[in-house]
């Protein structure tokens, strides 16, 4: 493991306000996906993801099920790691942050933002939206209520709900000092922000201006206690933001090692609505502490639901009734069907148009007709011509030419560039043009016909052992995004070992075919779906 190449990427922590929804779902398994291509091309990957569970919005939600915050918390975590698994998702680590390595981590960052003179006391006397824990000024909420011509109640500019007032005493992060240094960062790493856009939106909104941020409240205490102040608790932001150094060992001398080998992040990944919190205020605060700073934050967008008439993407909401819930999803088209749609059909960087017919399109087009359908065919050819396993393959049969040779040489590395840049719709392209051209060879090569001849059973081989070859490397490639069904084609084709490689480029060179092992049929891959 030592010589392996760290990787670690992070999902955000989820708030233990309701039960995971599409949205967490999505970024979950984006860095899913990640994570494993990673562990596919031989890196050691780390991947996080957790809970969020203090605050203000955890501490409501608790006191409306007459709960304490710790037993709400409690009661709704198993429904994160629940579900996470159904998805397959493959977390090395699930931090929560009321567990006591975050608290020693929190406190351990205030003594140094105060030994540092990164911090200052202060009261703090403004807007504050619960929902999303989000401090606003008096010029930003008069701003926003102009706009949406609102009297009377005071709205957030971001998420539209209440606004609370907020006067309390409280400790200040100077983020103000640290623009400039920000900026530079943005200069010298252009893709610290990706995609490309964000990175603007960031850097446009960081030449504005900073403002110091309240960091503690006095007004409630669902939070991690700042050490030398009492009454003081740790703002859910600066708490949250720091897990991600945490799981890694910050603050805990038992895990010096594991720290410097793990940080900093390769990816965050986080939706578009949190950026400023991690492209601003947690590169500012590791800054502040002389800790180094996360290589990319990959911003997605969010998943509306797509008005399949108009083509108008709605936002997905309960009130309005067209929420889809995971379970739904997995309903229609199985997980490894839904992580193949979300994965490749949505856009990461920007917002995705989902809809059940767009799903329905997208599984029989690739999934039934497509990819299942050549697996399904190859083997079954196989079987019957081969008497029930793959041909018998003769020294060198590799090197002879073959279309579908030719095809599978170029595409892993063409596959990798998109994977590496978080494309996934374009790097499942990729693999979809050798499926696509394995399906035209079948019918272009015709071994039903071929089979009849006794004297052309070189040729029958060749075939056979061309798309059984070819339906290999794709395996490995989709794996990613269906790893439970790629296990099972590989399965199917006597090559279980080769199951969660770590050597993807040179697994995937044209040869690694088994000839004369057994082959089963199996079920049908992805059965079509009908009507709706
Ligand atoms: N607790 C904070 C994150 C702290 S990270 C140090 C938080 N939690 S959240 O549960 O509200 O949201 C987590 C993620 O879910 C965000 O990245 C957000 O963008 C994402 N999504 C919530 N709804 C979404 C969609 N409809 N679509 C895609 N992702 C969305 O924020």
């Amino acid at each position: 493991m030592a010589d392996k190449p760290s990787f670690y990427i992070t999902t955000p922590i989820y708030y233990v306000n309701a039960a995971p929804h599409l949205g967490t779902a999505y970024c979950t398994i984006l860095c899913d996906v990640m994570a494993r291509y990673k562990r596919s091309v031989g890196y050691d990957v780390k991947f996080l993801t957790g809970l969020d569970e203090h605050g203000e919005k955890v501490q409501l939600a608790a006191e409306e099920h007459g709960m304490t915050p710790q037993e709400w918390c409690d009661s709704l975590a198993p429904a994160f790691h629940e579900t996470w698994h159904t998805l397959e998702i493959s977390n090395d680590d699930f931090i929560r942050t009321t567990e006591q390595r975050q608290v020693t981590a929190v406190q351990d960052l205030w003594v140094r933002m105060r030994d540092a003179g990164h911090i200052y006391k202060g009261s703090y006397d403004g807007w504050y939206c619960v929902p999303d824990e989000t401090y606003f000024t008096e010029t930003q909420v008069s701003k926003a209520d102009e706009e949406r011509h609102t009297e009377g109640q005071h709205l957030c500019p971001d998420c539209g709900r209440p606004l609370q007032r907020v006067q309390e005493e409280s400790w200040f992060f100077r983020l103000s000092a640290f623009q400039d240094r920000l900026l530079a960062l943005y200069d010298q790493n252009p893709e610290f922000v990706m995609p490309d856009f964000r990175m603007r939106e960031i850097r446009a909104f960081v030449q504005g201006g900073l403002r110091d941020i309240s960091v503690s409240r006095t007004s409630f205490d669902w939070g991690i206690p700042v050490p030398f102040d009492e009454g003081h608790v740790t703002y859910v932001w600066f708490d949250a933001l720091l897990n991600y150094a945490t799981a890694v060992g910050f603050g805990d001398p038992a895990m010096a090692d594991e720290y410097a080998r793990r940080w900093p992040a390769q990816f965050h990944v986080v939706g578009k609505d949190i950026i400023r919190f991690h492209c601003v205020i947690w590169p500012a605060m590791l800054m502040a502490i002389g800790e180094a700073l996360p290589e990319h934050v990959f911003a997605h967008g969010f998943l509306m639901v797509r008005d399949d008439e108009t083509g108008k993407n709605i936002k997905m909401s309960k009130s309005l009734g067209n929420a889809i819930a995971p379970q739904d999803v997995i309903d229609l088209m199985g997980v490894e069907g839904y992580r193949y749609y979300f994965m490749t059909d949505c856009v990461p960087g920007e917002d995705g148009g989902i809809s059940y017919g767009r799903m329905q399109q997208v599984y029989n087009a690739d999934l039934a007709n497509s990819w299942g359908n050549l697996v399904s065919r190859a083997l079954n050819m196989s079987v019957t011509y081969f008497d029930g396993r793959t041909p018998e393959l003769a020294e060198g049969w590799a090197d002879d030419p073959s279309p579908l040779r030719d095809i599978a040489c170029g595409i892993v590395e063409r596959y990798c560039a998109h994977m590496d840049r978080v494309e996934y719709g374009q790097a499942k392209d990729v693999v979809m043009e050798l499926v696509h051209a394995a399906n035209h060879y079948i019918e272009d090569s015709a071994p039903w016909t071929v089979a009849k001849d006794p004297g052309r059973v070189g040729e029958l081989v060749a075939i056979i052992a061309g798309l059984l070859e070819s339906i290999r490397i794709c395996a490995h490639l989709l794996a990613p995004f269906m790893p439970e069904t790629s296990a099972e084609v590989l399965r199917r084709l006597s090559l279980a070992d080769e199951i969660g490689t770590d050597e993807l480029l040179s697994t995937c060179a044209w040869g690694g075919l088994l000839g004369g092992v057994p082959v089963s049929k199996g079920d049908a891959l992805f059965p079509r779906l009908q009507g709706k």
